[in-house]
């Protein structure tokens, strides 16, 4: 399937699609492999998808990679996805330049490992000019903290006298966030079965479609990406107004 399958309306495909890729733990453990096989599963999964979105035109989308509560998880698990994220970058991203993604992060990225830190920096700064695909990887991501942080940049403005508190408005906050110049998400997908949005995004999916499948991340392929879209196309958008034809 590298092209757009012919029931999905090209017209109506959602422009940023935001993933909570859950389920590789319990992926391996079905197979009775460790948690990390997994992950190296579901980085191969997610490679695809990438790759997805370019062929079929859809121009932005946005994954959790690795959230502030985390950090929880054993030492291990969490060394070994910090080694993983590294060692993608360094030998995926000369593909993923020449196939014209631009990445971006999102996150407090300043408590990540230093080499990693610059692999980061590397990366988006190679890449900053492509405008195949946007593909913004949330690292040690936390919404609340994300507005948080940006209700303190705004304070501190008000403070110095050069913003006013009745100027600010919505997009002034949206302006503070990791990525502001981005759309919010058209479409939300979690994988596993789990229904809740874990701290993310939560300003910017204020009228995303919400998709939830028990397929597990690392079984996320094309065709169950084809379904989910499928499904969003069924839905009828009416951001708080009335109904229209498709509901009517
Ligand atoms: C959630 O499944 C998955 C993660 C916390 C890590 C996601 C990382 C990858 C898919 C690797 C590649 C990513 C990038 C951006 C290069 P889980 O471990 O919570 O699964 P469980 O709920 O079954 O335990």
């Amino acid at each position: 399937m590298k092209t757009l399958p012919v029931d999905i309306d090209r017209d109506r495909l959602p422009q940023h699609v935001a993933f909570i890729m859950d389920g590789n733990g319990r992926w391996a453990k079905q197979r009775g492999l460790p948690r990390i096989a997994g992950h190296r599963q579901g980085a191969r999964i997610l490679k695809d998808l990438v790759r997805c979105c370019k062929d079929w035109g859809i121009p932005t989308l946005t994954v959790y990679a690795f959230s502030t509560e985390n950090w929880q998880r054993p030492l291990k698990e969490v060394e070994f996805l910090m080694r993983l994220f590294e060692r993608l970058l360094r030998k995926e991203l000369a593909e993923m330049h020449q196939e014209g993604v631009r990445l971006q992060f999102l996150g407090d990225l300043s408590e990540l490992p230093s080499t990693l830190q610059t692999e980061m920096t590397q990366a988006c700064d190679i890449t900053a000019q492509n405008q195949g695909v946007t593909f913004n990887v949330a690292v040690n991501y936390g919404s609340r903290l994300e507005i948080t942080r940006a209700c303190q940049a705004l304070a501190q403005q008000v403070k110095q006298g050069i913003l006013n508190p009745e100027d600010i408005d919505e997009s002034t906050i949206s302006q503070q966030l990791y990525a502001p110049n981005g759309p919010d998400p058209d479409l939300l997908i979690r994988t596993s079965g789990e229904q809740r949005l874990s701290n993310y995004l939560l300003w910017q999916l204020a009228y995303t479609e919400l998709y939830f499948t028990d397929r597990f991340w690392p079984d996320f392929d094309r065709s169950a990406f084809h379904e989910a879209l499928l499904a969003y196309q069924q839905r009828d958008r009416r951001f708080g107004k009335v109904a229209t034809a498709l509901s009517a």
